[in-house]
């Protein structure tokens, strides 16, 4: 059944965008994230925002419910924000919870019902064990047919990783590159969770060793790191460590506004040129494991809508939950052929400073990965990137046309969307 591809009843604009830092924040609970997202965004508004402009809000969250034992978010976001009694819904689909909440204030905006929508993501998913993490991340996958047969989030992956391997010739060095290039972004990224190159990280255990008499260890250089078990621990084969999104808290937020009133906000708005959503069935049941059918539908229906390309988009975030998506992603996305994408990968095409740049934020991988604000978190970084706003990462290339790719789960849901600057 071919999906109706629809334009957008009337233009949608993006005037302001920003995130909490994200990492691991003890002593903050999400309504201080959210507070601290909604304040950096209304600070990146140009021409000012009157927060009682605000007509409605759209948050993403996968699961507040299991990890902080508080649900109904979004009424409560509206309140910490002093935007009650405005319309406040809470968007869950997994991962791509924000990404999802960026659609529906979309269409909201473009239907006409409203002309001025806040879009949030948020989750605080630290304040339990990881055995308890990692049970509440498996509710986004199947919990009848791929829980009970022993499988986590890193293992989902990690078989998409050998079904890759298998069919395409990549290694575990492959996975490692994305892994480097991340982190590489990371470390010039005040907000991510690991501002730190994997060097960097040597370095660090280096002198940990050395400052409590043990002797230190010696790593020939990264790649010799990554393959040392004891620094780099296999968590589902070939994931390793490295290899895996972080456990994070944070928040972020987007401000949308009808295309007519873009200009009154903002001296450099972006717009929405493209949006498409799809869903797919549980891994299990899928026909191959090397390819997300939902991401290759979302970004065909927002190409189709945008009248682009993917040679014509200049940058891109894309949805690394662990390295083999990132390289999938760039896949299904139609950057690179199938089976290329690692290639491009281990040749530094995706690198901030090469022909793709993906994830210059350093993407979950390195940012962090708070699964219910990933995807508005990255619209943030395509929000400075093509602003000319992202200091020591900002690509050199002037970007026109840009892309975030937000997956929930394994792909049983994703969300493409384009963004314009004219
Ligand atoms: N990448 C790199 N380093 C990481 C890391 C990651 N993803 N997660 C933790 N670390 C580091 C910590 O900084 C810490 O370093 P230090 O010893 O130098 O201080 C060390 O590893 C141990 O940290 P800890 O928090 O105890 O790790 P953990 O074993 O509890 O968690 C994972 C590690 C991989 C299990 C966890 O990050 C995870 O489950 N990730 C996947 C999350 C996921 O599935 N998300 C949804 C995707 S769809």
């Amino acid at each position: 059944m071919a999906a109706k591809n629809r334009a957008l009843s009337r233009g949608v604009a993006v005037v302001g965008a920003g995130m909490s830092n994200f990492g691991a924040f003890p002593g903050q609970s999400t309504r201080d994230l959210f507070v601290q997202a909604f304040q950096e965004m209304r600070s990146s508004v140009d021409k000012g925002l009157d927060p009682a402009d605000i007509e409605a809000l759209y948050i993403g969250n996968y699961s507040s419910d299991l990890f902080e034992g508080q649900a109904h978010m979004a009424a409560l976001m509206a309140d910490w924000t002093g935007l009650t009694p405005r319309p406040a819904t809470r968007i869950e689909d997994a991962c791509a919870s924000s990404g999802v909440a960026l659609r529906q204030g979309i269409i909201a905006v473009a239907s006409g019902l409203y002309d001025i929508v806040l879009v949030g993501g948020i989750e605080k998913m630290t304040d339990l064990p990881i055995s308890e993490v990692t049970d509440t991340l498996a509710t986004a996958a199947d919990m009848l047919y791929e829980i009970p047969a022993g499988f986590t989030f890193p293992g989902l992956y990690a078989a998409m990783a050998t079904a890759y391997m298998d069919r395409y010739g990549a290694t575990p060095d492959s996975f490692m590159s994305v892994g480097l290039k991340n982190h590489d972004n990371g470390a010039v990224n005040p907000k991510a969770q690991f501002g730190a190159r994997i060097a960097d990280i040597m370095a660090g255990k280096v002198a940990k060793a050395q400052k409590k008499g043990y002797p230190a260890p010696t790593w020939a250089n990264e790649m010799a790191f990554l393959h040392d078990d004891r620094a780099n621990p296999v968590i589902a084969w070939p994931m390793r460590l490295f290899d895996c999104s972080p456990v994070s808290d944070g928040a972020a937020a987007i401000l949308l506004v009808s295309e007519q009133l873009a200009k009154s906000f903002s001296d450099d708005p972006l717009y929405i040129a493209g949006s498409g959503q799809a869903s797919d069935v549980a891994l299990h049941d899928r026909v191959e494991l090397t390819s997300i059918g939902s991401a290759r539908q979302a970004s065909q229906q927002a190409y189709e809508m945008a009248g682009v390309s993917p040679e014509d988009i200049k940058i891109a975030e894309v949805h690394d939950c662990f390295t083999i998506a990132e390289i999938i992603a760039t896949e299904d996305l139609g950057f690179f052929e199938p089976g290329q994408g690692y290639e491009a990968a281990e040749e530094g095409l995706t690198t901030r400073h090469g022909p793709k740049p993906i994830n210059t934020s350093g993407g979950l991988k390195s940012k962090g990965h708070p699964v219910g604000a990933s995807g508005a978190g990255q619209v943030v970084e395509i929000w400075k990137q093509m602003r000319g706003q992202a200091g020591d990462r900002q690509v050199t290339k002037d970007v026109d046309l840009a892309l975030t790719h937000n997956v929930g789960g394994t792909g049983q849901s994703c969300v493409v969307h384009i963004f314009e600057r004219r």
